[in-house]
């Protein structure tokens, strides 16, 4: 797993494209929480209150859009699951995405580190929805991780009654993918850090 300097955090909002009772990617999504280390701090925000895009609200959002744009801000990491909808992001993710990308100077994801999960009953795993989430996060200005790519196929053999991920590639993959994330925002942040003290002593 990734190390970390003393007193230095991380901070990983986690973002679940689907808000289905019983969803395989909300489970993805807390299986993988359980794998953050503990000098992490987590939070899963929930897209159930979020209304449906409105640009003539663009400069006077609602209070859910407002809260979690704030999080992504703070965020170093911004872990993301996404279901497979007709070869495409749910409408509730990319609904999400549209909301906090307005106005575009208020855009929260430029030079954030994002993760890229999927889970679908199907048997590509979400490969093309990935491909769409991936692109809008690029336009959004976000760095989204490149390996390994987590594609959980046939989704409904994968979890237990009590939603834990008992696939083992699976397993092993998405703890390669939370440490790949984990050194990237890391870098980031300090390279961040740095480049601001470089700036200052010019
Ligand atoms: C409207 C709709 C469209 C879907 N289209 C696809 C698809 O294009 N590819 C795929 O692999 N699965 C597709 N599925 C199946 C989803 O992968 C499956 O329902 C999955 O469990 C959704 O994610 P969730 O469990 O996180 O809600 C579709 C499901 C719905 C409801």
């Amino acid at each position: 797993m990734a190390e970390f300097m003393k007193d230095e955090t991380v901070k990983v909002i986690g973002i679940a494209g689907s808000i289905r009772q019983g969803s395989f990617n909300r489970m993805l999504l807390s299986n993988m929480f359980k794998l953050l280390p503990e000098w992490a701090e987590k939070e899963i925000v929930e897209l159930n209150a979020i209304p449906v895009f409105n640009q003539d609200l663009e400069h006077d959002q609602p209070a859910e859009v407002t809260m979690i744009k704030e999080k992504v801000r703070q965020a170093d990491l911004v872990i993301f699951t996404t279901p497979e909808y007709n070869h495409s992001m749910s409408g509730v993710l990319k609904n999400t995405l549209d909301w906090l990308s307005r106005p575009p100077v208020h855009n929260p994801f430029s030079w954030k580190v994002a993760a890229i999960a999927s889970a679908s009953t199907g048997a590509v795993g979400g490969a093309r929805a990935q491909e769409d989430l991936r692109r809008t996060l690029t336009s959004l200005g976000a760095i989204a991780v490149p390996r390994p790519e987590v594609m959980i196929v046939n989704a409904d053999k994968k979890f237990s009654q009590d939603g834990i991920l008992t696939d083992p590639i699976a397993k092993n993959l998405i703890a390669e993918l939370l440490d790949n994330s984990l050194r990237l925002a890391l870098s980031v942040k300090r390279a961040q850090y740095e480049t601001l003290t470089v700036f200052s002593r010019a």
